[in-house]
């Protein structure tokens, strides 16, 4: 079984995968938590310095570092978890992708073609919050005076990307969470919704 889960920065798609990893841990069964950009393969390393670079890559430069981190994810993570017959859960997927890159501009058909032969999630779960609400938890995180522009213009972009997230969730199928109340009341939330699908 294959779960991702997608979401705006800030939303608490990590805290519900490691809040349902823990849930299908105490029900004995295996499961493998793991994130992408890859935190503990080359890929990841490269693509992180990538999207800190100062030079600005260019999109599909992007979008195809990000493909380069998941064939390395798929073929040594989550493929041999799935052979084992192991739960995978992803914080980020190829969904992020056709957010984050589609909004730079890259075509979908490139998109679609760089990613054509990475196994399909069973289930994708969009944790949607407004932006205001993954903006509240960023800085509370942070501890950090980012400025009022900058707060601005980060508000707007995290907009964006909420509203491509809605989007391509309705085309692809992804199940859409309230991701807005307290940690426990959005897992119940998530648990709901994979019974509802029978997973
Ligand atoms: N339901 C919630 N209510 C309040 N705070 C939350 C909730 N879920 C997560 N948080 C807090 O908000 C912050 C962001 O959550 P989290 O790291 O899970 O988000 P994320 O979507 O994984 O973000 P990123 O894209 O940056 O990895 C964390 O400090 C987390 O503890
Ligand atoms: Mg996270």
């Amino acid at each position: 079984m294959f779960i991702v889960f997608e979401g705006i920065d800030g939303s608490g798609k990590g805290t519900q995968a490691r809040m349902l990893a823990d849930y299908l841990i105490r029900r004995g069964k295996k499961v493998v938590l793991t994130e992408e950009p890859t935190k503990e393969l080359f890929t990841g390393y490269f693509t992180r310095i990538l999207l800190r670079s100062k030079d600005t890559p260019h999109p599909k430069t992007i979008a195809l570092m990000m493909a380069a981190d998941r064939n390395e994810h798929v073929e040594k993570i989550i493929r041999p978890a799935l052979e084992a017959e192991e739960i995978v859960i992803s914080e980020r997927y190829y969904g992020s992708s056709f957010v984050y890159q589609s909004l730079q501009g890259v075509p979908d058909d490139f998109l679609n073609y760089i990613n054509r032969d990475f196994p399909r999630p069973d289930v994708t779960i969009l944790v949607d919050v407004p932006a205001e609400v993954a903006m509240e938890r960023i800085l509370g995180r942070a501890h950090g005076n980012d400025g009022l522009v900058q707060k601005f213009e980060q508000l707007e972009f995290l907009r964006s990307v909420r509203q491509k997230y809605l989007e391509i969730a309705e085309k692809a199928g992804f199940v859409v969470i309230d991701g807005r109340g307290s940690p426990e009341d959005v897992h119940q939330r998530v648990l709901g919704a994979l019974r509802d699908h029978g997973l």
